[in-house]
């Protein structure tokens, strides 16, 4: 039988010799593997090709043996199913956002196998690769896509540059219009997630990076409905879902009450204080600041002890950053991060 991996035990609370660790966006351009092959295709390419997202995927994981892969991709690739056309810069440009309801309505229904042909194939080539790099214990995939809200928050406004005050504008003015909005979106998530699933992910991730900028009544009322319907969704197909939240302390009790098995916390919660208030209901994933990488390798090491050690024993817990590694971290920061929690 199938040695369980350690992530899949620590996102069902299950007893575990050590926590595992991965590092959202672990693979990208703070590493010249990665930068190179920038050299000669765009990041598009890089996520459209099997050949090449399978090798971008695999590039942290033959550096630094995490204990998990994650799909190379980016929670912006659904949006073509809405007849949304994104490029990206590298940040995401979408050449025709929403800006009114009569967008919402012309959004179009693009079956997802015809946009994103390619994430079956690589989600294959995957799992056909990775036991050759990692421990059979080591050996999960995760597939993600954003959350509902802050894919409308990408629709709408493009970047977070304005913190998004576009998209609450929006909402405010054009309610009805924008729950419809969110509908769409969801659906097509769904539909990307359950791609996923089929073609064989191990455990998925919603990233809702946006929703702290939502005071707690906007957030119950325009981004968790959607949210809810969509982990209920998945659910069905019994996969773990792990969520995360930036800034969202605030909104900590309701993301306990989503059903997802993980909450994953940024940098500016207290993750003491995270486990009391989960009380077994959800593991926790998180928080090392990413900016703390650029600290010596010897200095990452005891920060990474220090919040391993906060963590109760009998507690779910995955070791992670708070939010995606920065451009330009120093891998050796890395591998220290990595290896620190590997020798737990
Ligand atoms: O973790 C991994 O290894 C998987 C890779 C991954 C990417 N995007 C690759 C990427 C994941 C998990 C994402 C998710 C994603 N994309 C999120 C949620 C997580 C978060 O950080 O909040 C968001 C908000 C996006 C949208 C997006 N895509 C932005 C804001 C940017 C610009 C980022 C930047 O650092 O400038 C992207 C582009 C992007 N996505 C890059 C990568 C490697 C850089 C593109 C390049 O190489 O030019």
């Amino acid at each position: 039988m199938k040695d369980t991996p350690l992530l899949i035990k620590a996102l069902k609370n299950e007893a575990i010799e050590r926590p595992p660790v991965w590092l959202m966006r672990q693979a990208g351009r703070y590493m010249k593997e990665y930068r190179d092959l920038k050299e000669k295709y765009t990041f598009l390419e890089l996520c459209q090709s099997p050949e090449l997202a399978t090798e971008v995927t695999l590039q942290p994981i033959k550096a630094f043996s995490p204990d998990a892969a994650i799909l190379f991709a980016d929670i912006l690739l659904p949006f073509t199913s809405l007849g949304l056309e994104i490029d990206f810069n590298p940040g995401p440009v979408i050449q025709n956002p929403i800006r009114t309801p009569e967008d919402v309505n012309a959004l179009k229904q693009i079956p997802i196998e015809k946009t994103c042909p390619f994430t079956q194939k690589i989600i294959s080539n995957l799992k056909s690769e990775l036991p050759n790099y990692l421990e059979p214990k080591s050996n999960a995939l995760i597939g993600f896509s954003g959350a509902p809200w802050t894919l409308a928050c990408y629709a709408i406004d493009q970047t977070p540059y304005k913190h998004f005050a576009g998209t609450k504008v929006f909402a405010a003015k054009h309610k009805k219009s924008f729950i419809e909005l969110l509908d769409k979106i969801t659906q097509v998530i769904e539909d990307y997630l359950l791609l996923q699933i089929e073609a064989g992910i191990d455990a998925v991730q919603i990233f809702d990076s946006w929703a702290g900028i939502l005071p707690k009544e906007q957030y119950l009322e325009l981004a968790y409905p959607p949210l809810l319907r969509l982990i209920e969704n998945i659910k069905k197909k019994n996969i773990p879902i792990i969520l995360y939240s930036g800034s969202s302390s605030h909104l900590f009790d309701s993301l306990l009450e989503t059903g997802a098995d993980s909450i994953s916390i940024d940098s500016t919660q207290d993750l003491s204080a995270a486990f009391k208030l989960a009380k077994g209901k959800a593991s926790i994933q998180g928080n090392l600041d990413p900016a703390l990488l650029f600290s010596s390798p010897e200095e990452v090491e005891k920060l990474t002890q220090n919040m391993l050690d906060l963590r109760p024993k009998d507690a779910g817990y995955i070791a992670n950053l708070g939010h995606g590694i920065l451009q330009k971290t120093p891998v050796s920061s890395v591998k220290a991060m990595i290896d620190c929690v590997k020798n737990n």
